[in-house]
């Protein structure tokens, strides 16, 4: 296991298409063993392949809606989709690929992804809150989409600091 390098907006593999992914080998296990450590290391609660420069349908996601007591866990999605979205909530977003900034972004409260693990084996989860927007934001990194073209608009560090932005009109269902 390894840490690799997040990149940053600049980088060309954040807007490519990520190519599916056929073989659920040893490489493919060691880049999502990888992005675990990646991902701790820079304490994120999500990222895709995309950001360590790898353009393949691979993702993982911090399940942090655990029961008290209990650790958050890591999803790791595999050729994801979307099959099933509800509700909406509106709030700031961040990604490791664009430190420091946050926009805020309309996303479903409720979201089911239809994925396959790492040895090819199908599975659907859903995901509520923080984990349904996270799984909303890193499979648009599948489609070569950064956050930062979506959100309404970008928050200044004093809105951040100060929760200003929830004056905005349209944010009566506020998430986090
Ligand atoms: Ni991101």
């Amino acid at each position: 296991m390894a840490l690799r390098k997040i990149v940053t907006s600049e980088d060309a593999s954040l807007y490519k298409h990520c190519r599916e992914v056929t073989k659920f080998d040893e490489r493919l296990h060691t880049l999502l063993d990888d992005m675990r450590d990646t991902l701790e290391s820079a304490d994120g609660v999500g990222l895709a392949a995309p950001q360590v420069g790898v353009l393949r349908r691979a993702v993982i996601v911090l399940e942090t809606n655990v029961p008290e007591g209990e650790h958050p866990y890591v999803i790791e999605l595999i050729n994801p989709e979307i099959v099933e979205k509800s509700g909406e909530q509106y709030g700031p977003e961040g990604c490791l690929s664009v430190p420091g900034r946050y926009g805020l972004v309309e996303r479903p409260m409720e979201v089911t992804v239809r994925a396959q693990d790492r040895y090819g084996k199908r599975f659907e989860v859903k995901g509520e809150g923080l984990t349904a927007r996270c799984f909303c934001h890193e499979l648009d990194h599948l489609e070569g989409v950064v956050f930062t073209s979506i959100a309404d608009r970008m928050l200044t560090n004093e809105e951040l600091e100060t929760g200003s932005w929830m004056d905005d009109e349209d944010t009566e269902d506020v998430a986090e």
